[in-house]
């Protein structure tokens, strides 16, 4: 049964940060996105399509709105949302106090399955439709997030979190229990539906030389699996890892020792990232998901995403709202962010780069952009369809908008989750806003 969409149609078939706009953005007035068996059968102008399509297709129809590909948030905590906003700290200080003790909740399969509903149904309401996840040590807490994944069909990525050493010891596995946990957990679900597991070990500084040798066995049995972590995010934490593993060169030399570094390898922050482990980096074919309102949240520092996006040997980059550092479900708030983090660097990011980044760039960083990430025939059929009038004063601005690039950096300035007027995953409305407050 063929549905479809109709309304203005935002995607991109190269990138902005290496191609001129008008090469790499695709933006096309009155559309129609025509979707089946869960992916895009068809896309160009409404006039030219409507009459190939059966007469009992349903059509959903969104006038002066923009269909944009579903955003993809490259690096996120789930079990984190309930501590979202914790006052004060930096990354080493927030962790021990507010993260390791909501952390422990998830021993609980209830308590977890409730958070990944109202999780994921904040996604939904961000236009969100796939994310690269971190669980807890808990392999159930991974469990309870991709069944409620399966209910809503979305394509996702996660992990359970691997440490056994410099945590709770509630929160604590071991070399053997992270192997055999994190591989039970592929078996269980990798491939399931739209689901992914990733091998996730939470930071070099809390994964022994064992676990960490362990999970590169792991990584080396799936050679095609995702790794997430995070890397170089915090100067203590920098200083920390060099004190814990001293024969490392650097920071991502501790990760490439373990065979952590390939494609598909995805790492939250590298803010203080040399230009030594950038080149590694690339070299490995790993990627890094920029998280700017963590960053700004916990003093961290600000990313240049430029020295690695534009970098003669670049590093692939995606958008993260890592959650519960991060203060936003919203990924036009975390472009906004993105923007204000480049703006510290000199050269301010453009809104077809910020919206590359959210969409095909995260797909890119992630592996999967064959998949999702952009609006073609054959890809599946994940959309956010945003409205560009959502509140009363975007109705007002957006009457003084001159062009594309100006409405769009409009948007991820001053929209949130009021601007997703509807979400789709697979080819089905996975929700839809209630009314305007316009
Ligand atoms: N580094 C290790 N764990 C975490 C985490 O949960 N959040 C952030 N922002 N950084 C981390
Ligand atoms: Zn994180």
């Amino acid at each position: 049964m063929k549905t479809a969409v109709r309304g203005d149609v935002l995607t991109f078939r190269g990138n902005p940060f290496w191609e001129a706009e008008r090469d790499s953005l695709v933006f096309q007035r009155d559309a129609l996105v025509v979707m089946e068996n869960g992916r895009i059968a068809a896309w160009g102008l409404a006039d030219e399509l409507l009459p190939s399509l059966p007469p009992d297709a349903r059509i959903e129809h969104y006038p002066d709105h923009l269909i944009l590909p579903g955003f993809i948030d490259c690096h996120v905590h789930y079990p984190q949302t309930e501590m979202m906003a914790a006052f004060g700290e930096q990354l080493l200080d927030w962790l021990n106090h507010y993260t390791f003790v909501t952390e422990q909740g998830f021993g609980d399969a209830d308590h977890a399955r409730e958070v990944a509903r109202v999780f994921l149904g904040e996604q939904l309401r961000n236009g969100v439709t796939t994310g690269c996840v971190f669980g807890t040590v808990h392999a159930a807490s991974v469990d309870a997030l991709f069944e409620e994944a399966s209910r809503h069909d979305l394509r996702i990525l996660a992990g359970k979190v691997c440490m056994d050493r410099n945590a709770p010891a509630a929160l604590l596995d071991t070399p053997l229990t992270a192997y055999e946990e994190s591989r039970a957990l592929i078996e269980r679900w990798h491939g399931k539906g739209r689901a992914e597991y990733v091998i996730t070990p939470r930071f070099a500084p809390t994964s022994s030389h064992g676990q960490l040798e362990m999970l590169g066995a792991l990584a080396a049995e799936f050679p095609d699996i995702a790794i997430q972590s995070h890397i170089s995010e915090n100067l203590d934490e920098i200083a920390w890892v060099r004190q814990l593993f001293p024969s490392c060169r650097d920071y991502a030399g501790v990760y490439q020792r373990y065979g952590l570094l390939r494609p598909r390898a995805i790492y939250g922050h590298g803010v203080h990232l040399s230009d030594a482990e950038l080149e590694m980096l690339h070299d490995s074919g790993a990627s890094l998901a920029h998280c700017p309102t963590s960053n700004f949240f916990l003093g961290s520092g600000s990313l240049n995403l430029r020295r690695c996006v534009e970098a003669e040997k670049p590093v692939k980059l995606g958008l993260g709202t890592d959650l519960g550092a991060g203060t936003s479900f919203s990924m036009l708030q975390t472009m906004n962010a993105a923007y204000m983090a480049s703006q510290t660097h000199g050269k301010p990011l453009t809104a077809a780069q910020a919206f590359y980044l959210a969409t095909r760039g995260g797909a890119e960083a992630l592996g999967i952009a064959d998949k999702v990430g952009g609006i073609e025939a054959g890809m599946e059929a994940d959309l956010a369809v945003l409205d560009l009038r959502s509140t009363p004063l975007l109705d007002f601005r957006m009457r003084h908008v001159r062009d594309l690039s100006e409405a769009l950096f409009v948007q991820m300035m001053l929209g949130d989750d009021r601007a997703v007027a509807a979400t789709y995953a697979a080819g089905k409305r996975v929700y839809r806003k209630s009314g305007r407050s316009v």
